[in-house]
């Protein structure tokens, strides 16, 4: 399975199905493609509606006959789109196209519903993208019951946890590897990934990648 991080929240799992968490590229600074650059995508999952996450989501459903999954509000709206919705909520687990998502908190905000993770198992792998979210101890949750082999954290403060924060969360999850994400995208998010990296130690394997690159699991 090949995974590369597009930038800001954005994460593209090829496997047995193509998926797409929190697809931005079109208005994304940091981007590393354009929405006519990515393969054709089976199901894309959405964290929440802010833009930085949502953006290009319902252009890409439609463009590939996409399954979108999202929280209960978001995927009425999908719905009213015409394009093929799962909506679910936090505690939730669905199975779409042979993969597996499992919905869990995120401490943030949105328009439509709560914002959520996921532990997404896709081919033998657990994969964890927090979406947008503060600290919380329901991370120990992830770990307990679904210990990650990969995970995506946000670092970059000010709208999410911060490197201080995210090394924790990388402890509480019990990822055996971790990618930070949501940072650098613009001034307000800057952070160093090599201070998380630093500050998460031997908990889990750190990843710094740029956008664009990807790793195989
Ligand atoms: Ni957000
Ligand atoms: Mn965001």
């Amino acid at each position: 399975m090949r995974i590369t991080w597009l930038g800001h929240a954005s994460v593209l799992i090829e496997g047995s199905v193509n998926i797409i968490v929190d697809p931005f590229l079109e208005q994304n600074p940091a981007a590393a493609r354009k929405v006519s650059e990515i393969p054709r995508v089976d199901i894309i999952a959405i964290t929440h509606d802010h833009e930085d996450h949502i953006s290009d989501a319902f252009a890409l459903a439609k463009r590939d006959g996409a399954t979108v999954v999202a929280m209960h509000e978001i995927a009425v709206k999908a719905g009213e789109e015409g394009i093929a919705a799962e909506g679910m909520n936090i505690g939730g687990t669905i199975e779409v196209k042979g993969a597996k998502f499992t919905m869990v908190l995120a401490v943030h905000s949105s328009y439509s519903g709560h914002p959520c993770g996921y532990v997404i198992t896709l081919d033998g792998k657990r994969i964890y993208h927090a979406g947008d979210t503060g600290l919380t101890r329901d991370m120990e949750i992830v770990g307990e019951l679904y210990t990650p082999d990969l995970s995506f954290l946000p670092i970059g403060s000010r709208y999410t946890m911060d490197v201080v924060q995210a090394a924790k969360a990388a402890e509480y999850t019990r990822t055996k590897k971790v990618v930070p994400i949501h940072y650098n995208t613009w001034p307000p998010i800057q952070a160093d990934p090599e201070e998380f990296k630093r500050l998460v130690g031997d908990k889990a394997e750190v990843i710094i990648l740029k956008p664009g690159e990807s790793l195989h699991l």
